[in-house]
């Protein structure tokens, strides 16, 4: 069983349907992990490529610097699995420069532990880049983020360089998990 930040159907169906309706060329996704949403996505696409950025390290990089689950073997194997070589490329390296590598994507999935400071410096660098999805995992403050005294991203989304281009829909599931859509203007 590959681990996943949305758990459940709903979600991958969601997801999915949004990946489908948007048709996108290019989707980037920062936050590899063991490759499952990658998976998901690339499944949903048609024509196109997915580049996903991890670390692979055995921690998160910033606070709280909690474990992770990274694991670039099980993602190739995952992403061999389902015979996506071809469509995803993985790149071991940091998702905060991955912004570099790209001058346009069609959608930009981000979920590296989305607190305050990591969403406003990614936002920040990708949001005139992005033609129209940004799919962030999270946007509810759940148990686990109130006991790390998380600080959650929605203050980000209120600043008028988002606001100003972006439409923004927050799908909770339940008190623990969210989704929050992004589309362009
Ligand atoms: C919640 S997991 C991603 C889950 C995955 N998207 C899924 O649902 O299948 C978050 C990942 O972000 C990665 N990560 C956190 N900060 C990073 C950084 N600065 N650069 C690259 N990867 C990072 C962690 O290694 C971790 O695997």
């Amino acid at each position: 069983m590959i681990t996943t930040s949305y758990i459940g159907k709903g979600f991958k169906k969601l997801i999915a349907g949004l990946v489908e309706i948007c048709d996108p060329k290019t989707i980037v996704e920062l936050g590899t992990q063991q490759g499952a949403s990658a998976i998901l996505m690339a499944k949903a696409m048609g024509e196109g490529h997915l580049y996903t950025y991890d670390l692979f390290e055995k921690r998160y990089p910033k606070p709280p610097y909690a474990p992770t689950r990274a694991d670039f073997i099980m993602a190739q194997k995952n992403i061999a699995a389902n015979k996506l070589q071809k469509k995803i490329t993985i790149r071991k390296k940091d998702a905060f420069w991955a912004y570099k590598d790209f001058k346009k994507v069609d959608i930009l999935h981000i979920d590296l532990c989305n607190y305050n400071e990591n969403v406003r410096l990614v936002l920040s660098k990708w949001y005139t880049k992005v033609n129209k999805l940004i799919l962030l995992e999270g946007g509810i403050i759940n148990k686990w983020q109130r006991e790390k005294r998380f600080k959650p991203f929605d203050r980000v989304l209120n600043m008028p360089f988002i606001k100003n281009n972006y439409e923004k829909i927050v799908i909770k599931k339940d008190n623990n998990y969210a989704l929050t859509i992004l589309i362009r203007k």
